[in-house]
């Protein structure tokens, strides 16, 4: 092969990354957003988005992993546990994040509350920040492993619920009474039982949700901040490039 003098001396002296560190360096920034139903979890996700408007930002929702009902579990839906860690596709939602995160598209499956199933599937492109946000989106240790930044959306019940019933009744034409029914049956204890705590695993516990301004935009600056250091790194392996194109 070709070979260069001194060129060697070179490459001997300068430190390689592994591949797994310069993967490491190009992976995008993964955030984690988790906290009770109607707690402000999408306006928390929304402000984040639109304040981040000049870069690649993806929104992934842990709703689309829902198992589709069968025809039998259809005419029973009200003993249906919605908010069970068991009511979704986990392993389908780990898969997705880990294409996404070694930038990879991914086809995500788009769940309809009105049917309970999920049918079509909407492509999403690699990006430079990928957001999971979900109840449970701290629940699976493999699914919290992914995540550089974890932030529960901490809203007072009552507020939640009202949320609730307006959202539900309006949006997805329920009746009062099969919410409320609902709320008691599975939503409550389910919060108590499996989302609250999660709410260790955060980095950033935000009060009052999308209200709290303060608290978007100290967030939205940390993201910058570390883009930025992955800017910089990803110089590196790009050099790394060009200097093995000599090695030959
Ligand atoms: P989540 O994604 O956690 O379920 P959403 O952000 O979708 O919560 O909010 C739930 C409901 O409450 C929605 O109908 C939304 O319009 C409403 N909502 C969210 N944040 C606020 C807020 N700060 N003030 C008033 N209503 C809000
Ligand atoms: O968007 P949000 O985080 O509020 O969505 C989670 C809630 O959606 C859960 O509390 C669950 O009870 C509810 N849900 C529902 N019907 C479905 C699927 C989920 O009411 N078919």
């Amino acid at each position: 092969g070709f070979h260069m003098d001194g060129f060697e001396q070179r490459k001997d002296s300068i430190e390689q990354p592994t591949t797994s560190e310069s993967d490491m360096y190009k992976q995008p920034f993964v955030i984690g957003v988790a906290g009770g139903a109607a707690s402000g979890k999408t306006a928390v996700c929304d402000m984040i988005i639109q304040q981040l408007h000049d870069q690649r930002v993806v929104l992934v929702n842990q709703d689309s992993f829902y198992h589709s009902l069968s025809e039998e579990e259809l005419t029973r839906v009200q003993d249906f546990n919605f908010d069970h860690p068991d009511a979704f596709d986990t392993e389908q939602l780990l898969c997705v994040m880990d294409k996404l995160k070694h930038g990879e598209a991914v086809d995500i499956p788009k769940y309809d509350f009105k049917t309970y199933k999920s049918d079509v599937l909407r492509r999403v492109n690699p990006s430079d920040v990928i957001i999971l946000e979900g109840i449970l989106a701290f629940h699976d240790p493999r699914v919290r492993e992914l995540m550089n930044m974890k932030i529960f959306v901490d809203t007072d019940a009552d507020v939640r619920l009202a949320r609730r019933i307006r959202r539900d009744t309006n949006e997805k034409s329920r009746d009062i009474g099969a919410v409320l029914d609902q709320y008691s049956k599975f939503v409550k204890p389910a919060f108590d039982d499996f989302i609250l705590p999660t709410k260790k695993y955060a980095d950033i516990i935000i009060p009052r949700g999308g209200d709290n301004h303060v608290a978007i935009d100290l967030i939205v600056q940390h993201i910058r901040t570390k883009l930025g250091q992955h800017d910089l790194c990803k110089i590196y392996p790009n050099l790394y490039v060009i200097q093995s194109t000599f090695q030959i």
